[in-house]
Order: C-alpha cells, then sequence, then structure tokens
C-alpha cells in the first residue's frame, strides 16, 4: 500500500522521484505526488489519478531544479481520492510522505486544535505533519523521537523540515522502507524496484530507527541515539526483471516468467542424488521434532497455496493440517503450543495481517517457518526458518509466479518432512522430486495454450457471472481461479467444491452461464463429470480442463483443454497457468487496466 521515494545527492531529483514513482505505481495508484527543495524553499507538486498526470503536472511547472526530494503514489486509506488527500502533506516547517495508518489520529488531531492546527485534508497523514510541526524546535531527530511516543499504528515517513535543505529524516514502524548509499547520493524507498537503476546493495531500514540522509551519507540511530551499521543486502534480480521487457503487461511477463521462477526456486534445493535440501536456507531437520499439527495461514493467493500445501502435507506427513485466513487466525483466539508448526506464505513479506498471524504464533510458543518471496522482509525477518522463492519482482497486482512458487516451496517441504518423518523412502521422494522437476517442460508446453485461452475469452468477456468447479486439489485451485478472475476482470465468481453445488447453488447455473470445471484429479474424475453433466443439464456453458492422462467425452464440454500430462498430484502446477491465462485475456477483452485492478494495491500493509 502507498510506495514512498526519496532521494538527496547530485542527480536531478524530479528524474529519480518520478522514475521511482513509476516503478512503485503498484503499490498504489489512486494519487501522486512529490515535494522538492529549491532555493525558494519546499515546493510541493500533487495530482489524483496515475504517476502520468503527475509527469504533465511537473512538466506544466516550470523550475524543479533540486537535488532532493521525496515522492508518493497513494492507495487511499483515510480521506478519499482527491488532490487535498494525495500527499505530500504539509504543516508550517515540515514536509511528509506517509504509508501505513496513524490509528490514534482521531484523539491527535484533537490534541492539536488547541495549538492552533486544523487539517484541510481528511487524512491522518496530515495529522501526522502536524504533530511533527508542533514539536519542532530545531531539532529533527528530537521531535521524530517525541512524535514516535504519540503515534499509534504502522507508518513509514519521509520527512523534510524547511530549514534543513537537502536532508530527508525517515522513520518506520511496520511499513516497509529499504535504503542505499550510492556515488550519486542517498536513497530510499518502500521496494528496491525503485532503487535499482542506481544501486543492487542496500538496507532494510530497521524499525523504530531514524534514519538521516544526506548527500554524503545515510545515518541511522536508534530512538537513544545510538549510531548502528545496518546489515546490507544483496537484490540477486536486474532492471530488465522490473520491467515488461516487451509484454503488453506486467501480469503475462509473470506468468511466462515461471518456468524461470520454479528452476530458481527448485534446483538449488535439490541435492544429494535427487533429494531435497534445505541446509543452505539454515533449516534443521530439528524443525519437525515434537510437531503434531500444522497450520497455515495467509491472505489472499497465498492462502490458496496453502489449500494445495494442506492436501500435499496431509497425505505425505500424515498430519493434520488446517489452513486459516490470517486476518481470521489472528483474532481468533487459536489453540497453539510448541507441537503446532505454523506456516506463513506471503509473496511481498510485508502483508499486515499474515504479520501478525506470526506474531501471535511466536507469542504462543509455536514453531514459525515462512515462504516468502521478498528477502529481508518483515515476515522474513520475525519467522523462526524462512524458505525463499526465487520468483523475483512481481509487479502485477495479481500474484502469478509468486504462487506457483509458493506451491514448488510446498512440495519440497513435503517431501522432506516426509522424508525426515520416514513416511517415505529415499526412492519414492527421488520420484517425486522427479515429477516435480517434470512440471516445468509440462509448464513451457502449457504457455503455448495461450492464443486458445485468448480465443475462448473473447465470449467469457462478456459475462457477468460464472463457476469453477473442482474436487480436492482442483477445489483448491478452483478457489484460486475464481480470485484472479475477479480481481482483474471484475466479472463476479464462484469457487465451489463440486459436490457442494447440489446443497444450494445449483439453483444460480441457468442457461449460458460458464463453469470453469478442474478435472485434473483420477481418483475423483467420474464423480466430477457427473457434476459437469448436472451443471450441462442446466444450460452451462462448460470449460473443461483436464489432465493429459484422462479420457474426455467431446458430449460434456463447450470448450475442452488438455494439460500436458503430469503425476495428478502436480497438476495444479499446470491447471494454475491455465486460470492465470483465463483471468488475463478475460480481463484484456474487457479493456481493463490488467496490472493496476481498481481499489487494489500490491503490498496489502494495513488490515
Ligand atoms: O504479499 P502477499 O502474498 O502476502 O499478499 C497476499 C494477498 O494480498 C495477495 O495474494 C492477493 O490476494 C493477490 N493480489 C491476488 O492475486
Amino acid at each position: 500500500m502507498c510506495g514512498i521515494i526519496g532521494f538527496t545527492g547530485n542527480l536531478e531529483a524530479k528524474k529519480v522521484l518520478l522514475g521511482g514513482l513509476q516503478a512503485l505505481e503498484y503499490r498504489g495508484y489512486d494519487s501522486a505526488g512529490i515535494a522538492y527543495v529549491d532555493k525558494f524553499g519546499i515546493q510541493t507538486v500533487k495530482t489524483t489519478g496515475k504517476v502520468s498526470n503527475l509527469l504533465e503536472k511537473v512538466e506544466q511547472s516550470n523550475g524543479l531544479d533540486s537535488n532532493c526530494g521525496i515522492g508518493h503514489t497513494r492507495w487511499a486509506t483515510h480521506g478519499g481520492v482527491s488532490d487535498t488527500n494525495s500527499h505530500p502533506h504539509s504543516c508550517g516547517n515540515v514536509t511528509i510522505i506517509h504509508n501505513g495508518i496513524i490509528e490514534n489520529y482521531h484523539e491527535l488531531e484533537t490534541e492539536l486544535a488547541a495549538t492552533g492546527r486544523h487539517p484541510i485534508s481528511q487524512t491522518d497523514t496530515e495529522i501526522a505533519a502536524m504533530l511533527f510541526d508542533s514539536l519542532y524546535q530545531g531539532d529533527a531527530v528530537d521531535t521524530i523521537k517525541k512524535a514516535v511516543t504519540k503515534l499509534e499504528g504502522a507508518y513509514a515517513f519521509c520527512i523534510l523540515f524547511s530549514d534543513q535543505p537537502g536532508v530527508i529524516y525517515c522513520i518506520r514502524n511496520g511499513s516497509p522502507l529499504v535504503a542505499t548509499h550510492a556515488t550519486d547520493g542517498s536513497f530510499i524507498a518502500s521496494d528496491m524496484v525503485a532503487l535499482i537503476d542506481y544501486s543492487k546493495e542496500y538496507f532494510v531500514v530497521p524499525e523504530k530507527h531514524i534514519v538521516t540522509m544526506t548527500a554524503d551519507e545515510i545515518v541511522v540511530t536508534t530512538l537513544t541515539g545510538e549510531v548502528i551499521a545496518p546489515k546490507m543486502l544483496y537484490v540477486n534480480w536486474d532492471m530488465t526483471a522490473a520491467k515488461k521487457g516487451g509484454y503488453p503487461h506486467f501480469m503475462l511477463k509473470e506468468i511466462f516468467e515461471q518456468p524461470d521462477s520454479l528452476r530458481n526456486t527448485i534446483m538449488p534445493r535439490i541435492k544429494k542424488g535427487h533429494l531435497p535440501d534445505f541446509s543452505t536456507d539454515n533449516i534443521p531437520d530439528s524443525l519437525y521434532d515434537g510437531i503434531n499439527r500444522i497450520i497455515i495461514t495467509a491472505c489472499g493467493t497465498a492462502m490458496h497455496a496453502g489449500l494445495v500445501g494442506r492436501v500435499l502435507l496431509e497425505k505425505l506427513v500424515r498430519i493434520p493440517v488446517t489452513v486459516e485466513i490470517a486476518s481470521e487466525f489472528r483474532y481468533g483466539d487459536p489453540v497453539l503450543d510448541s507441537s503446532t508448526l505454523v506456516i506463513t506464505l506471503s509473496q511481498s513479506g510485508e502483508t499486515a495481517d499474515t504479520l501478525a498471524a506470526i506474531r501471535l504464533a511466536k507469542e504462543k510458543n509455536a514453531k514459525t517457518l515462512s515462504i516468502v518471496n521478498v528477502k529481508g522482509s518483515s515476515i522474513a525477518r520475525e519467522s523462526d526458518y524462512v524458505l525463499y522463492t526465487h520468483a523475483g519482482p512481481e509487479i502485477a497486482v495479481a500474484s502469478t509466479k509468486a504462487y506457483t512458487a509458493q506451491l514448488s516451496c510446498l512440495y519440497l517441504l513435503s517431501f522432506h518432512y516426509a522424508l525426515v518423518k520416514g513416511m517415505i523412502t529415499e526412492e519414492e521422494c527421488a520420484n517425486y522430486i522427479g515429477h516435480l522437476q517434470a512440471v516445468i517442460p509440462a509448464i513451457e508446453k502449457t504457455l503455448t495454450l495461450d492464443k486458445t485461452i485468448d480465443e475462448i475469452c473473447q465470449s467469457l468477456a462478456k459475462t457477468e457471472d460464472l463457476f469453477f468447479i473442482g474436487r480436492g486439489l482442483d477445489y483448491a485451485l478452483s478457489c484460486e481461479g475464481s480470485i484472479k478472475l475477479k480481481e482483474i476482470s471484475y466479472i463476479h465468481s464462484e469457487a465451489y467444491a463440486a459436490g457442494e453445488l447440489k446443497h444450494g447453488t445449483l439453483s444460480l447455473v441457468t442457461e449460458g452461464i460458464p463453469v470453469i470445471s478442474l478435472a485434473t484429479q483420477s481418483n475423483v474424475y467420474s464423480k466430477m463429470i457427473s457434476n459437469i453433466r448436472e451443471v450441462r443439464a442446466r444450460g452451462a456453458m462448460v470449460i473443461l480442463i483436464t489432465n493429459g492422462h484422462l479420457d474426455v467425452e467431446e458430449t460434456i464440454y463447450d470448450h475442452h483443454i488438455a494439460l500436458t500430462e503430469l503425476d495428478d498430484l502436480f497438476a495444479p502446477f499446470t491447471a494454475a497457468i491455465v486460470l492465470q491465462l483465463i483471468a488475463y485475456y478475460t480481463s484484456v477483452h474487457r479493456g481493463l487496466n490488467v496490472d493496476q485492478p481498481r481499489n487494489l494495491a500490491k503490498s496489502v500493509t494495513v488490515e
């Protein structure tokens, strides 16, 4: 939620800030703004809409001769989408940008009214600017220290003081910030995608530490004034990974990147003659000792990956697994103790509810393992153990390559766990690993179906309601197919366990309604076929997706997509690709903004 960038150094601030905001736009795209320091003081340009609108406005404003500034792209929380509510916000000496939510902004507003300060926007951020200004008596660090004792909630701030040109102060609590000092100056942002043009080396700003940025250096201090040397990290991808690379949308590029992202995630963890090995992840076999229950918790697509993981872990390790939506889990008073392993999944590693779930699990002595894409993210840092997905930066709001990379980690984990617990032999394990490797060429082949899927989606794009049905693993996949389609095509859809349809929902199946029917699992194939007949008898338009080796009668479908043949347990990988392409092309045919769907943002750092 919200993208932040700050720069001070010897480059043109406009170029750094606007370029950074374009890279960060996936985090929020309601409005955008910059503040920069020039010989007249702090100037602000902001507007509703996309960064391109801001670009136009900046071009119209003369000047912008500056080497220091801050920029923001907004996902509205407090206050509607308007120029006034856009960031930066100023009060007196202070101009700030903010990512997060100040929970006690109302009380602060009442307190600050007594000092004669009144907001002109409806945002919590402006109240924070008023607070900083009310505390400022020339010492920025002291002001921030005092403000932090009063602010409740999540935040990442970049702050300019009008009497300190060339200096940017920053602090964060919960919301992400990464920073780097390079030859051209000092940079800070919500995400490395905004900084990769300038450096591959960076550090994650430690929570509640004050960052003072000048052209020459970045100083990080604790709230008690101790200077610390933050741990440096390196990104292992380059700028091409964060650009569209000839594809019309990031989502399509990311769909097509899946053979690579899976190779990168799976291959380094296969050693000792085709056995899974987590030694370079520092995950000891003793992690599984004394565990008698697993809870997988996450949000959205990551939670759907967990639904597939449950099937795998229960089948291979024979241990009870439940999958919980993180926002429910964190307030649900779950039964947890040291014999519970809590597995969280997150692409961004910053999802507020998932992070809170880990904190709760640790409070109750459960062991925690996270499967995360972003290195050094909050979820990665706070979990006992981390398995990184090496999917590279995922820019489209709709998660694709992160999902299949999460699946691959869950498969590896299930094989490893089952082997360590003696539930499978080394030979069986190596056999599973062979099937997992076979997924990569199968996905390459599945991607060649994109034109066929594009054609099918021309008619899907005209519908307003549809269903996804499946059983077992296919039901887990249906949930994922449905969210993907909803979020980018705005078509209402429901995922149903095929056997459950006749307990209520079948009444919604009428003439012509599309039913995307997943039938990749041999053990329930005949049951699925019966369910498909039931919807067809009510006039449904059936799009059937089957595993390559299954026999299909022509009378039961309108469109048939046969996946490259894989062992049933591994069909979720190829099925996921088809569902992603269905969502993508349907959105394209509806003429929508595929990468930045309405009301959504990539990284959900608020509750
Ligand atoms: O960054 P995370 O994986 O924790 O994000 C979780 C969800 O917000 C995310 O998967 C969301 O559902 C996607 N936009 C779906 O495509």
